[in-house]
């Protein structure tokens, strides 16, 4: 395999030279890049890049696009042209290891070739042992020799199409080729790193249907009818005080005891069945993280459904799903996981990134959509301006990037220009952003110096009101000094901390950033800001959709008595 990498890596390097049409694509960086890891900066945890924080401006590729260079080669240009800077691409563990041992990188070693062609990064999400809790991606060698590679089973002792989690078979064969995934990555991209993280499956759980909270395999059974491994123990000990809430009650209501059976210790319910399948998850993906890590240290992240709020027990999650209330049983299982982030489409965008974005994890999304009530924008203005998000990314990118709708390359054309900018105050205090409902009572939020009251607008002369929430992201640039862009959204100062002061608003312009660089375009006064009693931070003057941003306002506020 050395030999065949070295090969794919000759290969790799002569069309970027050739495929530019003499522009060609400049190696990254002469020396090898820092491999990309996560940095905590104050209360925020930051994707360092080539030494500098990046923020995920993602798309999420449909589940089979990534096995085909050739299907993806028209569509790169788009990908560019909706201003994002990393695609997550599915790897097949039956497209790489067909037959056991025998690997082929040829599909991946094109979607890197052509991500680095077009100067994006990617993000790889490893379909290996689970895919949306069913085996679907793994190699038929495995699928077919169901004695050597045994399967959940339901009530009954009926087999389903998912790999069981107590068989050491089936997590060192996922580990292995998760590790010869992560050995070839490095070989063929450690100068470069256009692949800057790695999910590890996807969306893992038992399925909702056939409802089951737990393997009801014989040797599940056992292990269940057993006592709580030690180590989970020990961490629940030493943890108990920073617990998730959720966990911390089951525990608590069973008597915080230290030792016993699962349903000793985390009761009768099916909470106990759901933290027990949680464990035997994490411990499984903990050995293929653990492997792929030897080769090649990648911050690596699980990903999770977020079923409307579903909590532990209820019907309709995917039992041992890494969700917020397990992040504790992730945690002790699969230490090696860097975090855990966040699918989320409809349901209540606000508490699932404060369910998230907490116990020191943080936000992360790998698939969202603009769905009503939340449009993209509101979305990705609340994700990185409120919960210090690493990224953001949509699912089934091809279809926006493929529409003349410009909303991608609006939103993440703006977030792209205040990267530095939000990069630089993340996790210190001096950045927030609210997410307003159209119909609710105004927020207040306190940034620096001042508390902005924030009130949604009305949808503007002419257009359709909205049910969509309005959403604007404010930085404390300088004490008395701010940048802000929104979606329909007035704001109103107030002193911070509250004082005998009143707050006035100076100079307001409206502009954009040029490589970092400030360019002033109106300067805003007069009906533009309420005759100069409130910002107004407007929809698209042209697009008149209610949520969609003008673009960003710098303002400065004074005080006086
Ligand atoms: C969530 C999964 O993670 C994705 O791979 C995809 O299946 C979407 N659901 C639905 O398109």
């Amino acid at each position: 395999m050395k030999l065949r990498t070295l090969f794919c890596y000759v290969l790799m390097c002569a069309p970027t030279l050739v495929a530019g049409q003499g522009k060609a694509t400049p190696a990254r960086t002469a020396g090898a890049a820092e491999i990309p890891h996560l940095q905590k900066q104050g209360t925020a945890t930051q994707l360092i890049v080539d030494g500098k924080p990046f923020l995920v401006l993602g798309g999420e590729l449909s589940n089979s696009s990534g096995t085909s260079p050739e299907y993806m080669k028209p569509l790169w240009p788009k990908l560019v042209d909706g201003k994002l800077n990393t695609v997550l691409a599915g790897v097949s563990w039956n497209q790489i290891e067909p037959r056991e041992g025998k690997f082929d990188f040829s599909a991946l070693d094109g979607i890197i070739r052509d991500a680095r062609i077009h100067n994006l990064r990617l993000a790889l999400l490893w379909f290996g042992s689970w895919k949306n809790s069913w085996s679907s991606y793994a190699p038929d060698w495995v699928k077919k020799d169901f004695e050597r590679f045994p399967r959940v089973q339901i009530a009954g002792g009926k087999s389903i199409e998912v790999l069981s989690t107590f068989s050491d078979a089936n997590r060192d064969a996922d580990a292995h080729a998760f590790a010869a995934l992560l050995g070839h990555v490095k070989a063929i991209d450690s100068q470069q790193r256009t692949v800057i993280m790695i999910q590890v499956e996807n969306e893992i759980g038992l399925p909702s249907e056939p409802k089951e909270y737990r393997d009801r395999s014989p040797i599940a059974t056992k292990a269940y009818e057993g006592p709580v491994p030690k180590e989970l123990m020990d961490f629940l000990q030493q943890h108990k005080d920073t617990l998730v809430p959720e966990l911390g009650e089951v525990w608590k209501a069973a008597g915080s005891k230290a030792s016993g059976t699962w349903e000793q210790v985390f009761g009768p319910g099916t909470a106990a069945a759901e933290i027990f399948m949680g464990w035997n998850y994490a411990r499984y993906v903990g050995r293929v993280v653990d492997a792929g890590k030897a080769e090649y240290p990648l911050p690596m992240y699980m990903n999770a459904y977020t079923h409307g709020f579903a909590k532990a027990g209820e019907p309709i999650r995917n039992s041992g799903t890494p969700m917020p209330d397990l992040m504790d049983v992730w945690r002790a299982g699969a230490p090696r996981v860097d975090l855990l982030a966040l699918d989320v489409y409809g349901s209540d965008f606000a508490s699932f990134c404060a369910d998230y974005n907490r116990s020191g994890n943080p936000l992360f999304i790998p698939e969202t959509r603009g769905l009503a009530p939340y449009g993209l924008e509101a979305r990705v203005l609340y994700a990185f301006g409120r919960h210090d998000a690493i990224g953001v990314s949509l699912m089934g990118v091809e279809r926006p990037a493929a529409t003349p709708d410009p909303i991608l390359t609006d939103v993440f054309g703006l977030i792209g220009q205040l990267a530095p900018l939000i990069a630089k105050h993340q996790g210190d205090g001096s950045m927030s952003a609210v997410l307003l409902d159209p119909k609710g009572p105004p927020q207040k939020i306190s940034v620096g110096n001042y508390t902005m009251e924030a009130a949604p607008q009305g949808p503007p002369r002419g257009a359709p009101p909205s049910e969509n929430f309005s959403a604007a992201i404010f930085i404390a640039a300088g004490p008395d000094e701010y940048y802000a862009a929104g979606t329909g959204v007035s704001v109103k100062f107030s002193t911070n901390p509250p004082g005998p002061e009143s707050v006035g608003i100076g100079t307001v312009e409206e502009g954009y950033f040029e490589n970092g660089r400030w360019v002033p375009s109106r300067q805003l006064a007069g009906d533009e800001t309420g005759q100069g009693q409130n910002l107004s931070l407007r929809t698209h003057p042209v697009d008149r959709r209610p949520d969609r941003f003008a673009g960003i306002q710098r303002f400065t506020l004074y005080r006086y008595r």
